[in-house]
């Protein structure tokens, strides 16, 4: 028994996550279902570190020093718990299960709970970065208890990706808090990804831009603000031309985006703690609708006659002020979706137990994930200060940058408006903001037909208490309920 870490599944992610612990110097016990994929790893990586190959689960446990660490990268669902429970079975008190997919929050709960009570530790780990973060270095979100995280601090500090010389991991919480923050970046991914999505759009249909013009915009933005992969990545695809055809590859992609489920998980969890994640819904409802594929085929026999228009026309001056309003916008809009997520988390550590330190979840997505992006150091040092306590969008940087944007966000959407190109994220963004920052909401009236209708009662401006009104009578008296 040597290897101290040991990966089970060796598809893209887990392969991946085994070569890199074994590069930075750990003994790698390795299994894999098949064997010819370990074959396979250790017939083009063998060289690149200490791998034990392990045929059967038994010899792969055997092979692990005590406590032993054993991490699962196996497909979310029912194989993952069948992967547990054999490890289980072949594990003793003190040694740790990592899960390392994408696992839904709750079933790490429950899957915690079960083998924290036979004595072994189980921790759920968010791990992002996709395939070359896994090899070059992830962002690593564990939950579990505190005692496993000691055994795993510095497994996973050595493969983690390295932010400012600091390694992106942190012990986000208990049980599942691990998994429900990888989760929330997710949706925060959705969001960033439609933004930018959006963005192209008003540039593309609204503005008449080509792909090329687009792409050099935003390598022109990356330089700015907005510094971030997703918007480097988008600069590079919008480059890229199509082999066969010549033409810019996005436009010979299929416009129906895909999705595996995590950020509906993030939606319906932000639902679950009544906490608006507008943005976010809003990016999972953009994906949803573009893959209704009959109900668009039929939206197109409609040909529906209503008026709208672009700016092809428009003077090159005004055009380049307005793809800066639009830069703007965006940034003030992925603001927003920040704020939300990072409440989502605060209402969910409050809700299921989970310390979290906000500030270290910045701090730890600022290299390696796929949302990494310059502006995460001033959202760690806003949680740090304290200054974003109760809202991002109210620490002083922040609230500057929302105030700065501000007129570019209302130009952006209600050009987007005249043009007739949806851009549901940018204006549900705006009008979160504008919902917050409303000394008085419309939800009065709202509080009224809920009590003319059934009964609900209401709470007054100037007096304590509960109130109905005698809708149906002929005077409307106003009864005190309580
Ligand atoms: C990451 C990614 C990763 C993956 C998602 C994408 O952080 O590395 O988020 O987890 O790409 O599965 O999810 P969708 O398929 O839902 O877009």
């Amino acid at each position: 028994a040597e290897a101290n870490v040991g990966v089970v599944g060796l598809a893209a992610m887990g392969g991946s996550l085994a070569r890199n612990l074994a590069y930075h110097g750990n003994k790698v016990a390795v299994f894999n279902r098949t064997y010819a994929r370990t074959e396979k790893l250790m017939a083009e990586h063998g060289d690149e570190g200490e791998f034990f190959p392990a045929k059967t689960l038994a010899e792969f446990v055997a092979s692990l020093a005590k406590p032993r660490v054993a991490i699962i990268m196996v497909k979310a669902g029912a194989p993952t718990d069948t992967m547990i429970d054999q490890l289980a079975d072949l594990m003793e008190p003190g040694d740790i299960i990592v899960d390392a997919g994408n696992a839904h929050f709750p079933d790490t709960i429950r899957r915690e709970k079960a083998i924290s009570a036979r004595g072994l530790h189980f921790v759920g780990c968010g791990v992002s970065g996709g395939e070359e973060g896994a090899l070059k270095g992830p962002s690593m979100m564990p939950g579990g208890s505190e005692e496993s995280w000691k055994a795993l601090k510095p497994i996973f500090e050595s493969i983690a990706a390295k932010a400012e010389g600091k390694p992106c991991v942190a012990h986000i919480g208990e049980n599942g808090a691990g998994h429900f923050v990888k989760m929330v970046h997710n949706g925060i991914e959705y969001s960033d990804m439609q933004l930018i999505a959006e963005s192209y759009d008003l540039m593309r249909r609204g503005l008449g831009m080509t792909a090329e013009e687009i792409a050099d915009v935003f390598e022109a933005w990356n330089a700015t603000e907005l510094n971030s992969y997703l918007i480097e990545i988008t600069a590079d695809i919008l480059h890229e031309k199509d082999k066969k055809t010549g033409k810019p590859l996005v436009d010979v992609i299929v416009d129906h985006a895909g999705m595996k489920g995590t950020g509906t998980w993030t939606v319906q969890s932000a639902l679950d703690l009544a906490v608006p994640v507008t943005g976010i819904s809003e990016a999972v409802f953009a994906r949803g609708l573009s893959d209704q594929t009959e109900l668009r085929e039929e939206a197109q026999k409609q040909d529906f006659q209503v008026g709208r228009s672009g700016l092809e026309g428009m003077p090159l001056e005004e055009r380049q002020a307005f793809v800066n309003n639009i830069r703007e916008a965006l940034y003030a809009s992925k603001i927003v979706a920040y704020a939300q997520g990072f409440n989502e988390i605060q209402a969910a550590a409050k809700a299921y137990g989970w310390d979290i330190d906000l500030a270290a979840v910045a701090r730890i997505w600022r290299g390696g994930c796929i949302i990494r992006a310059k502006f995460l150091n001033r959202i760690s040092d806003a949680f740090e200060s304290g200054e974003a306590n109760v809202s991002l969008l109210f620490a002083p940087y922040f609230k500057d940058a929302l105030e700065t944007a501000d007129h570019s966000w209302r130009r952006v959407v209600s050009r987007a408006v005249n043009f007739g190109i949806p851009v549901p994220v940018f204006s549900s963004s705006l009008a979160y903001f504008d919902g917050l920052r409303s000394k008085r909401l419309p939800a009065c009236l709202i509080q009224g037909q809920r009590d003319y209708f059934g009964a609900h009662t209401y709470q007054r401006v100037d007096e304590p208490g509960v109130f109905h009104t005698l809708w149906a009578e002929k005077d409307r008296p106003e009864i005190k309920e309580s």
